[in-house]
């Protein structure tokens, strides 16, 4: 049996610390759906710098924040909390004219080695430069997917 993801693993990208948080961002993986600033605008904020503030909210309404992003480009860990725990079943969820989002206990496989992950987007337009990663080409080029 595989092990769910260590907070090390799941730490990908810039931190952002805070006093019982620190936020972890991964621009190459953010497509802008914007569930983080809907969510916590005063934590997410594109018009102030840095652009995540994880003190400005409660440590624990910041990490469900950043569990809604479906991307991967967000991840947290709590100073005194367990890391994020992977959906059971593991669960593909294709996006009309756009990636595939999966969600579980993930390894991938990317040319930089192996990824542990809980929450992934997967490039299905083939336009990605962030491959296996979607980065958002898909709606810059307009591809349209079958279903
Ligand atoms: S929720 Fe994730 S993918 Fe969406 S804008 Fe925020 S960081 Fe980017
Ligand atoms: S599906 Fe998003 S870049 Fe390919």
């Amino acid at each position: 049996m595989t092990l769910p993801p260590t907070p090390e693993e799941l730490a990908q990208g810039k931190a952002y610390p805070a006093p019982g948080i620190t936020v972890y961002y991964d621009a190459r993986r953010c497509v802008h759906v914007a569930n983080c600033v809907r969510g916590l605008p005063d934590v997410f904020d594109t018009a102030q710098r840095p652009w995540i503030q994880p003190g400005q909210a409660p440590a624990g309404r910041v990490a469900a924040v950043v569990r809604t992003c479906p991307t991967g480009a967000l991840h947290y860990r709590l100073d005194d909390g367990p890391a994020e725990a992977p959906a059971d079943p593991t669960t593909v969820l294709p996006i009309p004219d756009g990636p595939l989002t999966v969600t579980g206990n993930l390894s991938i496989q990317t040319p930089a080695g192996e990824v542990r992950d809980v929450r992934v987007t997967l490039c299905r337009c083939g336009h990605s430069a962030n491959k296996p990663f979607c980065d958002g080409t898909h709606a810059r080029v307009g591809w349209r997917s079958a279903d």
